[in-house]
């Protein structure tokens, strides 16, 4: 048989599709239809072993029997869109013009396009080019190829700015489509081809009409949809099947598989006819599309286009909803076929997520891809709209505005306040669901033909028209006419036949009862039964008992195939009940009843229902039965004699030519209650007194009562509310009836009150509430509050007080819905009175009831509404650092340091601190023993966690709580705590080395004693711990002198895990960053090389693969040795810390089959432990790297990849695999390759260029090995690098930081400059040494040198000289330099000098023109901060300072004592009233006092600790200042007087006292001397050099030096 052809452009031939063509009939056709001397077949790796090689003995077969001299050459590139690119297109025209071959390929050279749609772009766009345009043939292999991207010539590469943005339109001269090429096609990649067939069937009937009215195709289009919609089944249940060459796949679609492929080829073909170069119907073609796009710019690759385009066909579909051109019904229908196939239908959608990393793909982002869209026109958007399955709005993309197409996308909306006064709407809320099911029954088993108009659609309605479709019971159609859309339903008059297939009914309960009775109405048909069955909830959990029973009693045979009394049923085909008499237990449900009721009429005798156990439940909806049973002319009687009997008569129902299906009621209650709140009117038409709806009764019920005018008729309600802010308050309203309906009354009653005043509204008799889609009382309790309005739950009800609507606030952060439809409708109910309206999220939850919701608000009521989303907001939110002023609770054992770190973080962090233990004794007037000794440690406990939840409750803000050791003993507060971090809180558990604590311990006597099991109690206790909090901290074992480190280690981890410490921002600024890594097994070892190691570098490497336990040497790491590790780095440097693992697949230590358990948990450790980095592999599962980063708080991450057997390239996009990949998970990438060439670095260079382009995101990329060093050189950001101190590198050619830069500077990438020393006299000076050195071990090409002058004009060249790094300044220029300066540090203003100039090439000076900006800071006064600290004063609450002398450098002195904490500070001076004009030149809060020898006594109210001279000491002290001295201070007599004064215990001094002198010179002063003598320390002034030179060199260039070495560069002795 002759396979099937598709004209195209006029060419009869053009397109081939059918099975079997590859091979012979495609190697024959190509050589008479196409002919050529050289035919070039690419593909990619994944096609040519599985088809090439069959393909090449087919055709040189066919070639040689027809004599043709024809030549088949093949090329292979990468699989993968990245494949689409500029460089392999090059790399494949290269191999083209490659000069061996012979004969060269020439313009009669035919290209064979074998793959997807990435082979077919990229090889139709070589073909348009190569020597200016060859001939090219299609052979599609995926879906998407064969229905799409092979027919209608566009060609095209992707580039950085974007895809297919270079291409042409070159059409192929022949497209073969075999199907069998789908027996391969990976089952993903079928789905995925199967939304553009959607897609297309979705927009044919319009397509394909407009050249071709003719009926027949017509209509043979518009069966292509429904056929989708009726073989999903079937299909999917093949495509699942794995792909196998000739395999069994395909055998039971073969026909409809190429029906469909047919058809949709039959469209594309149509349209680019019609318009080749898409002026307009091709346009259609883009359904789906626009905003499809717009999300796979987003989530590319991980989300595959047709996945993406099929979210944006439902959100496109949506729009049109939105625009009111398209029905509500049909975005279900599409929505569902694509769901049927598989494809996601939603952002939201669990695998979208999973696939993405759980991606947010905010709005903006969306629509800013969405700008760049071919077919806008200029900014205005265009899309393609529906206006019914098949029907396209236009016949092109229609312009639509931003804001509809946000308020479709936006998760929330907003609402404004803006019904019209006056307004008068009629609303028709979406049918009731008992009546709908009802009225399909019915009409299913009537006579006729019956419209039913307003039905729901829902998963219950859908699920049985199915199954009554597959009984034959009736046949459906849908329809629109005056009155509008209808369903119509052709009844058999219950005839209807077992089905041979089994009726699924989902969870649809209703259903499963209705159809348990309908289904004995069956015929035998080649099956004698019809199985009913459900999901798998449906079948375990929900019972059908008490019907089964009745049933089975009447004769009728049905058997549970499963759970007893559940579904699956088996039930007979037996033409109808027997009938007669039947009893039924009612108890449980009154669908049982209705069931029977419904199908006895057709019961072979005249059946009598006897409803047993008492008064049926919800005799209501039985009386909606009878009720609708007599609308279909059947009926039912009561009897008058017997309770709880009917009598139902043998009939046949005729169906009604129209039947309208009431509103549900409780929907009817938003439109009502619109009206009553704003003051207008609204008229629900088709719910009035006589409906048998409970919540019917709720206009006259509740709204009349709170005063509004109801106007009910037995089937309409209009109500009108009084004038805006009149409703009254109901004292007490019990709402059993209508329960539903009370979240409607709630909203109504926030904004009731009356003229009394009161304004407490009761509701009773809703406690069902408690447990719906969520706790609803709870839910408007809490949501209703943020209104402003004070709500009560309690367990039957709940009260609200009434305010004024002018009073209502703006919800903060939203109204949140929990995904419950009442609260989300009613609280947008309030909303529309709210003065600044409000932000209802989640809005897509009202789509259980009402999914026309919002657009009823809008189109009906004339609401203003904008889209909002909530979630990015919240997000940028959470980008700030800082955790607002939530409270933070410390756990962990006694002693371990959650007191002194409770301190000290309450003070970073300006919080009060709180010890829970010292506060339940306050509170209970005993001490812990005392209270464990009268009430057991279980009212101890009882009161601990009493006083745990308050603080919650209470103190939820501004607080630090150190909670007890033992609190998490009770299995409440563990809950309580890990709510509280689950919610955005921090626990932080403080821990210290256990033995530390017990030796505390033992000194503490104050508490239980349990130290002796103190080791079982934490081995107990420990994971606990770390359960309940979501941080961990090492509190250091801190001896005096390492407590400033140890505070600054507490620093540094709530700057982290706050956010507050921003280290990659700070990194981000620097030109050229490194971090050092540290490739030893014991970082304790390693700390006396640390602080050398780490000098030059922004970070600091944890390589926690290297770590070995000597306890456990050939094991990986343990989770407690690695905790230890990270405590000890963490304790000695205060660089940020990258924490990385490396498994030996990835060039590291780890084992590469170590369980992941370990990895997850080790990195995990890292994010609890607040490192700054963390290093994620990317080769990691999906699982853990999805797990780290959402865990990862303020840490950041790395994603990286190493390439470490370099099978990746640079150049030809095998690399953006993984770049990609770890952009989806990375604040930072890092990528590492190796290099065998020096051409590796420069493909390095331009790949880095492009990225840099496309992404934010900053990249560290090197090549490993000598060759890729100079990658290293030119990588910039957070380079890797060695250290010569360390033992080994951590990877081959790793250089150093120094190494880099002095390379750096021989490129000319850091340029020389001269820095200086300006003053006089400075002969002597030790900064050019120093410095010198400094430039010289870091690497900078830099150098520094004197210049002597008092004349501050003398500097003028140099400053302006484009090589002017920046200077040291000192007498007697401090304050002369300042006019030439363009800014003046704070620091400098304040102490009115300058020593430190620098300069930045980066902004260009407004004083000198063409010079650089000139800072102007002073760093004296922080080296003398430095040498204090480093000497140990470390300043405690109320401790003095004193400055001795009153001149220049006596204000940096007070400036340091003060930026130390140091107060009151004494200044003492020869010259009293020089002191005083001194110290009144310093803000108040400096607490200065000034002393003058010649005023005795001594007023000083507490002892100085620390010193600071500035007084010359070249020259004797003058020697009234000399004798205060040492009458108060130094000497004997002093120390004994001021211990008197100061009153401090035993007369001892207990604080260590330190005297820096500013002299240099001798090396010891004689103030020195004379404080040595009253046992102070002393420093000499030299190192204060060393202090502030270290601070210069820091601010000139980024790098902290070695504080040792500077030192030993002034010419000081090493600290021993
Ligand atoms: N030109 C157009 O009009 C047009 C239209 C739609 C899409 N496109 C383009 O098409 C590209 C997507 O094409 P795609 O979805 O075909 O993806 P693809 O070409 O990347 O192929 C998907 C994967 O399936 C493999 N594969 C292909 N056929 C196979 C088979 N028979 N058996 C086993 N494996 C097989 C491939 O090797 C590849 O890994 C995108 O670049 C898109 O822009 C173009
Ligand atoms: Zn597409």
């Amino acid at each position: 048989m002759e396979p099937t052809v598709v004209p195209i452009l006029r060419k009869e031939n053009a397109i081939t599709i059918d099975y079997n063509l590859w091979g012979s009939y495609i190697g024959q056709d190509l050589l008479k239809n196409v002919p050529s001397s050289t035919y070039v077949l690419i593909t990619d790796t994944n096609l040519y072993d599985l088809y090439v090689p069959s393909f090449e003995k087919a055709f040189n077969h066919a070639a040689s029997s027809i004599k043709a001299e024809s030549r088949l050459l093949t090329y292979t590139i990468p699989p993968g869109e990245t494949s689409k690119s500029r460089t392999t297109k090059a790399e494949v025209e290269d191999w083209m013009l490659s000069e061996e071959r012979d004969p060269p390929l020439d313009t009669k050279s035919v290209l064979l396009a074998l793959g997807g749609g990435v082979i077919g772009d990229m090889i139709g766009f070589v073909a348009a080019t190569f020597k200016r345009g060859i001939r090219f043939v299609q052979i599609p292999t995926t879906l998407l190829a064969m229905v799409d991207s092979s027919i209608g010539g566009k060609t095209a590469i992707d580039t950085p700015a974007g895809k297919n943005l270079i291409g042409a339109f070159w059409q192929p001269s022949k497209i073969y489509i075999d199907l069998n090429f789908l027996n391969t096609l990976p089952t993903r990649e079928f789905i995925n081809g199967l939304a553009e067939v959607i897609k297309t069937a979705v927009i044919s009937t319009t397509a394909m009409s407009k050249t071709n009215e003719s009926k027949g195709e017509y209509e043979t289009m518009k069966y292509k949809f429904e056929a989708l919609e009726a073989n999903a089944n079937e299909i999917m249940a093949a495509i699942k099947i794995s792909p196998e060459a000739n395999g069994p796949r395909l055998s039971t679609i073969k026909a409809k598989l190429k029906d469909i492929v047919l058809g949709s080829v039959q469209v594309k073909a149509h349209v680019v006819s019609a318009d080749e170069r898409e002026g307009g119907l091709r346009n259609l073609l883009n359904f789906g599309h626009s905003i499809g796009h717009g999300i796979e710019g987003l989530l590319t690759p991980d989300v595959l286009h047709g996945e993406c385009v099929a979210i944006g066909m439902v959100l496109e579909a949506e729009l049109a909803l939105h625009l009111g051109v398209l029905s509500g019904q049909a975005v279900a229908r599409l929505r569902k076929c694509l769901a049927n196939y598989g494809l996601p239908t939603s952002l939201k959608d669990a695998v979208v997520r999973e696939r993405s990393g759980h991606k947010h793909c905010s709005v903006d982002q969306i629509l800013s891809v969405m700008a760049v869209d071919k077919k806008n026109q200029g900014k205005k958007k265009r899309i393609v709209l529906l206006r019914g399955i098949g029907l396209v709005h236009e016949q092109q993309a229609t312009v639509v505005a931003d804001r509809d197409i946000r308020l479709v996308l936006s998760p929330s909306v907003r609402i404004l306040p803006s019904i019209p006064d006056g307004s008068k709407v009629s609303c028709t809320p979406p049918g009731s669901k008992s009546i709908s099911n009802r009225a399909l029954v019915l009409a299913a088993l009537a006579k006729g033909k019956c419209r039913i108009r307003n039905l729901l659609h829902s998963v219950d309605t859908e699920v049985m028209i199915g199954a009554l479709k597959t009984m034959k019971c009736a046949s459906f159609s849908s329809g629109t006419d005056s009155e509008g859309n209808y369903l119509l339903v052709t009844g058999n008059g219950g005839n209807l036949q077992a089905s041979e297939t089994d009726l699924y009914i989902e969870n649809a309960g209703t259903a499963a009862r209705f159809l348990a009775t309908v289904t004995i109405l069956a015929k035998p048909t080649s099956q004698a039964y019809s199985i009913l069955t459900g999901n798998r909830r449906m079948n375990e959990g929900r019972p059908i008992k008490d019907l089964v029973d009745a049933l089975r009693a009447n004769g009728s045979s049905i058997e549970c195939l499963g759970k007893d009394g559940h579904l699956p049923l088996k039930i007979a085909a037996a033409e109808g009940m027997d009938g007669g008499d039947i009893e039924l237990d009612a108890s449980f449900s009154s669908q049982y009843v209705s069931s029977i009721l419904m199908t006895a009429p057709y019961a072979k005798k005249p059946v009598t229902l006897r409803l047993t156990g008492g008064p049926p439940i919800s005799q209501l909806y039985i009386d909606m039965t009878t009720a609708m049973m007599r609308s279909f002319g059947v009926d039912v009687i009561k009897s008058t004699t017997e309770e709880h009997t009917y009598h139902i008569p043998q009939a046949t129902y005729q169906n009604p030519p129209d039947y309208e299906v009431e509103s549900d009621a409780s929907s009817a209650t938003y439109p009502l209650a619109l009206a009553a709140i704003n003051g207008t009117t609204c008229i629900v038409p088709n719910v009035g007194y006589g409906s048998l709806q409970g919540d019917a009764q709720f206009a006259v019920k509740v709204l009349k009562q709170m005063g509004c005018t109801v106007n009910q008729t037995k089937s309409s309600t209009t109500v009108t509310g009084p004038p805006k802010g009149n409703l009254k308050p109901i004292a007490s309203i019990d709402m059993e009836t209508m329960t539903d309906a009370f979240l409607t009354a709630s909203v109504l009653a926030a904004v009731a009150h009356d003229s009394t005043g009161k304004s407490t509204t009761k509701i009773t008799g809703i406690k069902n509430q408690h447990k719906k889609e969520c706790d609803r009382i709870e839910a408007m309790e809490k949501e209703l509050a943020k209104f402003g309005v004070t709500c009560r739950g309690f367990e039957d009800g709940i009260e609200i007080d009434g305010i004024n609507p002018d009073e209502l606030r703006e919800p903060d952060g939203g109204v949140h819905c929990y995904d419950d439809h009442r609260v989300a409708m009613s609280n947008s109910v309030l909303a529309t009175v709210a003065p600044h309206g409000a932000v209802i999220t989640e809005k897509e939850c009202v789509g259980k009831t009402w999914p026309g919701w919002w657009d009823t608000l809008r189109l009906s009521f004339n609401v203003a509404m904008q889209g909002v989303d909530v979630e990015n907001q919240s997000k940028s939110k959470s980008r700030q650092p800082g955790i607002g002023n939530k409270s933070i609770y410390l756990i962990g054992m006694r002693g371990a340091g959650k007191t002194t770190t409770g301190q000290w973080v309450a003070d970073l962090l300006y919080l009060s601190f709180v010890d829970l233990d010292s506060q339940l004794e306050m509170e209970a007037k005993q001490t812990i023993p005392e209270m464990i000794k009268e009430s057991g440690w279980e009212g101890f406990r009882r009161q601990e966690i009493a006083i745990l939840k308050r603080t919650m409750m209470e103190e939820s803000k501004d607080h630090v709580f150190a909670c007890g050791g033992g609190i998490v003993e009770i299995p409440e507060a563990r809950k309580i705590l890990i709510d509280f971090y689950k919610s955005g809180g921090l626990v932080i558990l403080v821990q210290r080395n256990i033995e530390d604590v017990m030796a505390y311990l033992q000194l503490d006597k104050s508490r239980p004693a349990y130290v002796d099991d103190m080791r079982s109690v934490w081995e107990r206790r420990k994971s606990w711990y770390v359960e309940c909090s979501n941080y961990q901290h090492y509190s250091q074992k801190a001896p005096k002198d390492s407590l400033a480190q140890a505070s600054k280690d507490l620093e540094r981890f709530i700057g982290t895990i706050t956010g507050k410490r921003r280290a990659l921002e700070k990194i981000k600024t620097k030109a050229h960053s490194f971090f050092v890594s540290l490739t030893v097994p014991d970082i304790a070892a390693a700390s006396d090389f640390l602080p050398e190691v780490v000098v030059g570098s922004d970070a600091v490497e944890l390589r926690v693969d290297l770590l070995e336990d000597p306890q456990n040497p050939n094991a990986p790491p343990s989770i407690e040795y690695v905790a230890k590790q990270l405590a000890i780095l963490h304790g000695s440097t205060s660089l940020p810390v990258i924490y990385t693992i490396r498994t030996q697949g990835q060039g590291g230590k780890f084992p590469d089959n170590a369980p992941l358990e370990l990895v997850a948990s080790l990195y995990m450790l890292a994010l609890r432990m607040g490192v700054e980095f963390l290093d994620l592999e990317i080769q990691f599962p999906d699982s853990i790297l999805r797990q780290i980063s959402t865990a990862k708080g303020h840490t950041k991450i790395i994603a990286s990849h190493h390439d470490s057997t370099n099978i990746l390239s640079w150049e030809n996009g095998s690399w953006m695999k993984f770049y990609n990949k770890a952009l989806l998970y990375g604040d930072i990438v890092k990528l590492v390759g190796v290099a065998t060439s020096q051409e590796d670095n420069l493909q390095l260079l331009q790949f880095r260029k492009s990225a840099k382009s496309n992404h934010e995101t900053p990249l560290i990329a090197i090549n490993m090995g000598l060759d890729g060093q100079l990658s290293r050189i030119q990588n910039a950001f957070l380079t890797p690098v060695s250290h010569p101190a360390l033992p080994f590198k951590a990877a081959p050619g790793q250089l150093s930081a120094a190494e880099i830069r002095s390379a750096l500077a021989l490129h000319g990438a850091i340029k020389p400059m001269q820095y200086y020393l300006f003053g006089s006299p400075i002969a002597q000076s030790k900064s050019p040494a120093m410095h010198n050195t400094l430039f010289k071990v870091t690497g900078l090409p830099h150098t520094y040198s004197l210049f002597e002058t008092s004349k501050a004009a003398d500097l003028d060249q140099i400053l302006q000289s484009a090589s002017f790094g920046g200077a040291s300044v000192t007498i007697p220029l401090k304050l002369d330099i300042v006019p030439r300066l363009d800014s003046i540090s704070d620091d400098a203003k304040l102490i009115g000098a300058v020593n430190t100039i620098i300069a930045d090439p980066s902004t260009p000076s407004s004083k000198n023109q063409g010079g650089q900006h000139l800072t102007g800071r002073n760093t004296d006064w922080q080296g003398m901060t430095r040498v204090l600290s480093n000497a140990g004063a470390q300043p405690s609450a109320q401790q003095s300072g004193l400055v001795i002398g009153g001149g220049g450098t006596a204000r940096a002195a007070i400036y340091a004592l003060h930026a130390m904490g140091y107060t009151p500070i004494y200044v003492l001076g020869r010259s009293k009233p020089k002191i005083q004009e001194l110290a009144s030149s310093f803000p108040e809060d400096y607490s200065l006092e000034v002393l003058h020898p010649a005023e005795q006594p001594l007023k000083m109210t507490s002892v100085p600790a620390a010193a600071i001279s500035t007084i010359p000491a070249d020259k004797p002290i003058d020697p009234a200042v000399k004798n205060f001295l040492d009458h108060w201070l130094f000497g004997v007599n002093g120390g004994d007087l001021r211990m008197e004064r100061d009153g401090s215990r035993d007369g001892k001094v207990t604080v260590k006292q330190i005297l820096l002198e500013m002299a240099y010179k001798p090396a010891v002063t004689d103030m020195m001397e004379m404080a040595a003598g009253g046992g102070w320390t002393t420093i000499p002034g030299l190192e204060v050099l060393a202090g502030q030179g270290w601070y210069q060199f820091e601010a000139w260039t980024g790098i902290e030096p070695l504080y040792e070495m500077v030192r030993e560069a002034c010419g000081l002795k090493k600290l021993t």
